[in-house]
């Protein structure tokens, strides 16, 4: 059942290529400058008037929502909030009848995010839903929605139901765009032609990442923390690859939006401290390099995540991963491949339960 693979988790993070190829099948089809989707099709009233569009969710299927307000807000210029389910619901949000609330959820069962979608639908929102399980609570109370087709995810860290949620929002932010008048066509063929070739390029990542993510697990796997640092759309990057580590190797590990560490953290930095910060050429490059150079300042370990070819963080960091170029808008797809690589291999070399981790459940039924 596990297809060769030690773990669930190792062989769910290698069967990518195929959950993101069988989540975009039958609604990207390229040629003919479409992308199908009948749960937003069939309500495009809805969509093409919403004022706003919010986001609930837990855990991993919160950063792809994060990761989702980079890609609604540039590609479709619609303003997102993303919440955590469980502050959502208790707080006496203000929904309207135009917001559309959007649940992101793996197994559609989440005790928070089903209730905070509950509560939107009283105050009359228009309710969506991106899940994974077929026929769960949460796709059945949704006035509409787009499944992940991830196929059935064992490993309790959750690997290729993320990369297939963010797959699902990228086609809702570029059909989203092109249908608001927001994306040229040029850019929705650019963007559509490129998502398309994505499973090839995560295939190639998970060919040519898994020897050095092993090298630097075995270097790293004693240290009782981690940093986790990006910007923009790996921003979540870093919350996710924070997550992952925690969860099954149960070191602590602290996800920061990149500059924020003036602000504080950068207190913790010196000889001892991983800091592993998601550099790709696209985006903030710069600025990101300049705060590498920070860290390195306080001799902070650094293992970068970097764009083939990369040269200049090259020059500060003690390691670096390289993965394929793309938009930015498609790189935290790559970039989570060897962020889930690395989590897996350091929490397999500390010997731990990788597919069953102390005092988690795959499906959060309580609040
Ligand atoms: C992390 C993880 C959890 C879930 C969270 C939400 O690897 O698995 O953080 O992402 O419990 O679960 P779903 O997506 O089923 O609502």
């Amino acid at each position: 059942e596990k297809g060769g693979f030690e773990h669930f988790m190792l062989k769910e993070i290698y069967e990518q290529p195929k959950s993101i190829r069988d989540t975009m099948r039958g609604r990207l089809l390229v040629d003919e400058g479409v992308i199908r989707m009948a749960g937003v099709w069939d309500h495009q009233e809805k969509f093409l008037k919403a004022k706003r569009i919010i986001i609930v969710a837990c855990g991993t299927s919160y950063h792809a929502g994060l990761v989702a307000e980079y890609l609604i807000e540039d590609l479709a210029r619609i303003p997102v909030e993303v919440e955590y389910a469980s502050e959502f619901r208790y707080r006496n949000p203000i929904i309207g009848k135009r917001d559309i609330v959007i649940a992101i959820s793996q197994s559609g069962e989440t005790a928070d995010t089903l209730a905070a979608l509950k509560l939107a639908k009283e105050k009359g929102a228009f309710i969506f839903g991106v899940n994974n399980v077929v026929g769960s609570s949460i796709a059945r109370i949704t006035d509409a929605g787009a499944y992940t087709h991830a196929g059935p995810e064992i490993g309790v860290a959750s690997t290729k139901a993320f990369t297939a949620q963010l797959t699902i929002l990228s086609l809702m932010a570029i059909k989203l765009g092109k249908h608001n008048g927001n994306l040229s066509a040029e850019k929705f063929n650019a963007l559509t032609r490129e998502l398309d070739a994505i499973p090839e390029l995560v295939q190639h990542t998970l060919e040519t990442t898994a020897e050095k993510v092993i090298e630097i697990a075995e270097r790293y796997k004693d240290s009782p923390n981690a940093l986790y640092l990006g910007r923009g759309y790996n921003y979540p990057s870093a919350l996710e690859g924070a997550l992952k580590l925690k969860e099954i190797s149960y070191i602590h590990a602290e996800g920061y939006p990149a500059a924020e560490m003036k602000h504080g953290p950068i207190a913790l930095i010196d000889e001892n401290m991983p800091v592993v910060i998601i550099a790709t050429k696209t985006g903030h490059y710069e600025k990101v390099v300049s705060n590498a150079q920070e860290i390195k300042a306080r001799s902070g370990q650094i293992i970068a995540i970097v764009n083939q070819g990369d040269q200049e963080v090259r020059k500060i960091a003690d390691y670096v991963i390289e993965i394929p170029n793309s938009s930015e808008e498609f790189s935290p797809i790559l970039a989570a491949i060897p962020l889930q690589l690395l989590s897996y291999y350091i929490a397999v070399k500390l010997g731990k339960n990788v597919d069953q981790p102390r005092n988690l459940a795959k499906s959060v039924t309580v609040e």
